[in-house]
């Protein structure tokens, strides 16, 4: 997937290059040390992997070949770099001459590889450290790591090393020495192939940005109530309700995007979305196990609402069928996705939609003190087993309503893990504090998807031609336009998330991680990587290494150039990040910065 022309280089850069930059790669590593330098080492010709023993799916053998191609092919070099600061000199209008670093060391031939468990499974927790040396006189690179994922994020740390020394060589600067390891095990983003569909080459586009980026988890909310594009082959009528015959993922699809995840590193999540968003593909299997499918979503009558966004359906908790077909459909996917975490879902239950299901309004009949809790626990309480009885390693993810909404359950187990999304810091206190492991997708801060507009047609909130009332803000004039979550979550806002602030040690230390979701109703293969990218990678370090340096500072300003060189590497890369910032900003260090004090966010 590389493009293999890139533009020019400028002529500022070669310079740089030559004049030994020490190119910092993305995510910042958790320690990189350059000590005094007599110029960057070339490479030779080749550059061939030594590694004692790999998996039996050469996990190390590939790695290395992919990253060698990226070098060799990209030829890369860095599109911003950390000048001094204040760096207002004048553009020099013509190329020096490029010296060769000094021809008496030996070149780089080598990269060697010693893993000590190369058996470690790609699951939860997994050790992905490793450290990565490059001495003054060594013909090798050398990576000590754990497992086979650690030396993966060697990998690509080090192909973001290697440049271009503008003559048609390949340059390291040394000697460099890094130790890196992942702040948190959990670090992802959201893909959602319910509200449209994205092809399996583009999912893959977005695993080639998560590897370069040391992200390791795809949550993959893979259905909703709009379609139902994954096969099943207990109930093959499922599918009926994809978008079309092509806009499908078979048995292959999913297992050849677990293997592409799986050789750079990166975990698959399924999610299935239930009792709520639930209507596509169940109501092939057997229609009364969802409810209001038919009904007006209502959110102009909103005492009648049926769904947040239509179309409604949820799954009926009191019919006794539901849980067969659960039942079938978890079991066949679990045995497709090796992790062993699953999500099942679990947000968002609207009460209204229950007024259509006769077996939940005789339920609530049967006994007056029945409560929307009392149903929320009914669905805990006969779904659970069903999902822990996969397999005892199995991890069960939900998110967060089914414990803090209005229609919570009474007791869900403390040992699944919550995925928190409303409330920023708040949620994230409560959560924690009642003992659960907790994912941080707070849509105030990580939704993707978020200040686009409103998608529902029919909107006469539109249909403004100016603003009536200057002091109240109207929705097209300073509101929010349709869009629950508005404004758009810029990279800046993303980086600087403190999610820990005022946890307890103990309360912090049941955060797993990160998740940026993208809901993807304004969303397909069109745009979805413009959408990620490049704002995930703004996630993927703040949850490898952090946003803050040494002495506890924050680092956004220094972030800067990091992305916007990022930006331009994902590009190069093919994956279709969007521009942050005029071009001229990417090359100009600081230049752009609203503030000249760069302390000013603490
Ligand atoms: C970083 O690595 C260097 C060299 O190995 C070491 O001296 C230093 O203590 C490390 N710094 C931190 C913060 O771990
Ligand atoms: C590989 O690492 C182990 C410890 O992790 C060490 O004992 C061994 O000497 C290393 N081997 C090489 C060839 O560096
Ligand atoms: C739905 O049913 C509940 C319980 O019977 C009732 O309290 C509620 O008013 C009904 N909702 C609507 C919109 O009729
Ligand atoms: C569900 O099945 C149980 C027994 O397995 C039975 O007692 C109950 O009445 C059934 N409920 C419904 C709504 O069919
Ligand atoms: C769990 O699996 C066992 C064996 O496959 C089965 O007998 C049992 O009914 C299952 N329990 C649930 C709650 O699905
Ligand atoms: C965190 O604690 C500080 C100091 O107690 C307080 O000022 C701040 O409002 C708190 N932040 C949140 C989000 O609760
Ligand atoms: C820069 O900003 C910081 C934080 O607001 C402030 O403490 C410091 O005095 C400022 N420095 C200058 C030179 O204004």
């Amino acid at each position: 997937m590389l493009l293999a022309r890139l533009w020019p280089a400028s002529p500022t850069l070669l310079v740089a290059a030559a004049a030994a930059v020490k190119v910092n790669p993305l995510p910042a590593p958790r320690n990189i040390t350059w000590a005094s330098s007599s110029g960057p080492k070339q490479l030779a010709g080749f550059v061939s992997l030594r590694v004692s023993e790999d998996t039996p799916d050469f996990i190390l053998a590939n790695g290395w070949n992919r990253a060698w191609d990226t070098i060799v092919s990209l030829q890369w070099v860095p599109a911003a770099t950390e000048g001094p600061f204040p760096s207002f000199q004048p553009f020099p209008t013509a190329a020096a001459g490029v010296k060769r670093s000094s021809q008496a060391l030996p070149t780089l031939q080598f990269v060697d590889v010693n893993i000590s468990d190369v058996d470690a499974d790609l699951q939860h927790g997994v050790d992905e450290s490793y450290t990565l040396e490059v001495s003054e006189s060594a013909t090798s690179v050398v990576i000590e790591a754990p497992t086979v994922w650690g030396a993966l994020h060697a990998f690509t740390t080090l192909q973001q090393l290697i440049i271009s020394d503008g003559q048609g060589g390949l340059i390291i600067e040394k000697p460099v020495k890094i130790q890196d390891a992942p702040l948190y095990p959990y670090r992802g983003i959201m893909l959602d192939t319910g509200r449209n569909f994205i092809s399996v080459n583009k999912i893959y586009e977005q695993l080639d940005g998560m590897s370069l980026s040391k992200l390791n988890v795809l949550h993959w909310h893979m259905e909703d109530t709009q379609s139902w594009p994954v096969q099943i082959d207990a109930y093959p009528e499922m599918i009926h309700d994809a978008y079309s015959s092509r806009e499908v993922y078979s048995h292959a699809d999913m297992r050849n995007i677990v293997a592409y995840a799986r050789a750079r590193g990166v975990r698959v999540i399924p999610e299935i979305d239930m009792p709520s968003h639930s209507a596509s593909g169940w109501k092939q299997v057997d229609p009364q196990m969802v409810t209001c499918v038919d009904s007006w979503w209502s959110n102009d009558d909103y005492a009648l609402h049926t769904a947040v966004e239509p179309p409604p359906g949820q799954m009926d908790i009191i019919y006794n069928g539901t849980y067969d077909v659960v039942r079938e459909v978890y079991n066949e996917l679990s045995s497709i996705f090796p992790d062993n975490w699953f999500h099942v879902g679990a947000d968002e239950i609207q009460p209204n939609c229950f007024n259509f299901s006769s077996y939940v309004t005789q339920w609530f009949a049967e006994d007056p003190t029945r409560t929307y809790n009392d149903l929320a626990q009914y669905w805990v309480d006969h779904a659970v087993p069903i999902f822990q009885n996969y397999s005892s390693s199995r991890q069960l993810v939900m998110w967060e309503d089914i414990v803090l909404s209005t229609e919570h359950a009474h007791n869900v187990p403390t040992d699944i893990v919550m995925q928190t999304w409303n409330n920023g810091l708040d949620y994230i206190n409560q959560l924690t504090a009642k003992g659960y492991d907790v994912i941080v997708s707070s849509s105030d801060f990580m939704y993707l998807d978020c200040g686009m507009g409103g998608f529902v047609t029919n909107d006469p909130r539109y249909d403004v031609m100016s603003n009536p009332d200057p002091n109240t803000p109207n929705f097209n004039y300073g509101g929010n336009g349709g869009s629950w979550c508005a404004p758009y979550k810029t990279w800046q806002r993303i980086y600087d998330y403190d999610f820990t602030q005022n946890l307890t040690d103990a309360q912090a230390q049941h955060i797993v991680g990160a998740v940026a979701p993208l809901w993807s109703e304004q969303v397909d293969d069109v745009t979805v990587s413009s959408q990620f990218w490049p704002r995930a990678a703004a996630l993927a370090e703040l949850v490898w290494s952090g946003n803050r340096d040494e002495h506890g500072q924050k680092r956004t300003t220094l972030m800067t150039q990091r992305i916007l060189n990022f930006r331009e590497y994902l590009v190069a890369n093919g994956v279709q990040a969007k521009a942050l910032v005029p071009k001229y900003c990417v090359q100009r260090p600081h230049t752009c910065d609203l503030y000249r004090n760069q302390s000013v966010i603490q």
